[in-house]
């Protein structure tokens, strides 16, 4: 078996996943703390828009689209960034424009300032090519992954595959064509599919498309290929899943329907962490003592010792062995007192989550 933290101290790319609220940010930013002090280079991207991340890290002024590094103790280094679509968008398009003048032609395009950061799939697309980069990127040897908290928030793993059907798609190749034979976008419009598209939505949006998808021309290669890439980055080895839950039914049913999603893609659940569990506050005396006071205390932690071990049977019952391979490396991690909006108290989540050896 291999444990959680071995897997901080070898993978290349860790994905948190799991439904909203269970600590999915949280345990992120705490995996990014033990990479920093095993030395390792990690760097924690969220696709989550809320603040979360930054709130985890203890980052008042908020992320941005670049990673910032953080100040930790260790011998390593924590960075961090929060994506943002449009920025991330506008930056491929200059990196791997042919020219300046191609590159200005695209992002002067009404179709792709307006429609193309929200067409479905744009946003997990792009997380998908900043995974990409950050994996490239030889300031970091570990690229941490909080994803949203949503059932799509798997789409990701699926956004370089419709791409790269999309890029095949007769319809797409059809859009492409005319540049190279020299028509204009006003005989691709009159194409009869494009006809029927630009009856429904409109003439003017079908052409700003088209004009979007001739300006692309040339792109789509090493968009194509990149993509090809993150598949087999996330198939790859180096690549593990943490499944974040929390002792709540709901949460392990969506667990159980994540580990499914995963296997049916060959991918690889390295650890699970049942986070927010009821707190034990260590071991209660061996006998029950005989002041009232005392004696009531003694039941308290009894009663809670008892609703943990409840807790971590009905999620190991339902988990392990069953949507999951039996000997997966499971940590329970109990609600802490507070939210975790400091440095300190993801200090804190850091040696619940990894605690030490005895
Ligand atoms: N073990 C814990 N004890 C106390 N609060 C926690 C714990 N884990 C997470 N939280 C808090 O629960 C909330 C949700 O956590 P978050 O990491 O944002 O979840 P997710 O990313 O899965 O939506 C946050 O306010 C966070 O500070
Ligand atoms: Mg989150």
């Amino acid at each position: 078996m291999t444990t959680l933290l071995e897997h901080v101290g070898a993978a290349e790319v860790l994905v948190c996943c799991g439904s909203g609220g269970v600590g999915k940010t949280t345990a992120a930013a705490a995996l990014g703390l033990q990479a920093a002090l095993l030395g390792r280079r990690a760097v924690v991207v969220t696709i989550d828009p809320a603040r979360r991340l930054a709130d985890a890290l203890g980052v008042p002024g908020g992320l941005t689209n670049d990673p910032i590094r953080l100040d930790v103790d260790g011998p390593g280094e924590l960075w961090a960034l929060m994506l943002d679509t449009a920025t991330t968008f506008d930056g491929l398009v200059r990196a791997n424009a042919a020219d300046a003048e191609q590159a200005e032609r695209i992002l002067a395009n009404r179709f792709y300032r307006n429609v193309a950061g929200s067409l479905s799939g744009t946003q997990e697309y792009m997380a998908a090519e900043r995974l990409h980069a950050l994996h490239a990127d030889s300031r970091f040897d570990l690229v941490i992954v909080d994803t949203p908290p949503t059932r799509n928030a798997l789409d990701f793993l699926d956004a370089p595959s419709t791409l790269a059907r999309f890029i095949d798609h007769p319809l797409f190749k059809m859009l492409m064509l005319p540049t190279r034979r020299g028509l204009k976008v006003f005989n691709v419009a009159a194409q009869p599919i494009l006809k029927t598209i630009g009856r429904v939505v409109g003439g003017d949006v079908l052409a700003d498309a088209v004009a979007f998808f001739q300006a692309f021309a040339g792109m789509e290669t090493g968009f194509r290929e990149r993509a090809d890439e993150v598949i087999e980055l996330l198939a790859s080895k180096g690549t593990r899943f943490v499944l974040v839950a929390s002792p709540r039914a709901d949460t392990i049913e969506e667990a159980r329907f994540f580990a499914e999603r995963l296997r049916r893609g060959r991918l690889e659940v390295g650890a699970v962490v049942v986070n927010r569990c009821t707190p034990t506050f260590g071991d209660p005396p061996a006998k029950r003592p005989r002041a009232a006071a005392q004696a009531a205390l003694y039941d308290n932690l009894q009663e809670l010792r008892a609703t943990f071990e409840t807790e971590r049977a009905h999620a190991a019952s339902l988990l392990v062995g069953n949507a999951l391979p039996p000997g997966i490396h499971t940590t329970f991690v109990p609600t802490l007192p507070g939210d975790v909006h400091s440095m300190s108290a993801l200090a804190s989540i850091r040696s619940l989550l990894f605690p030490p050896t005895r």
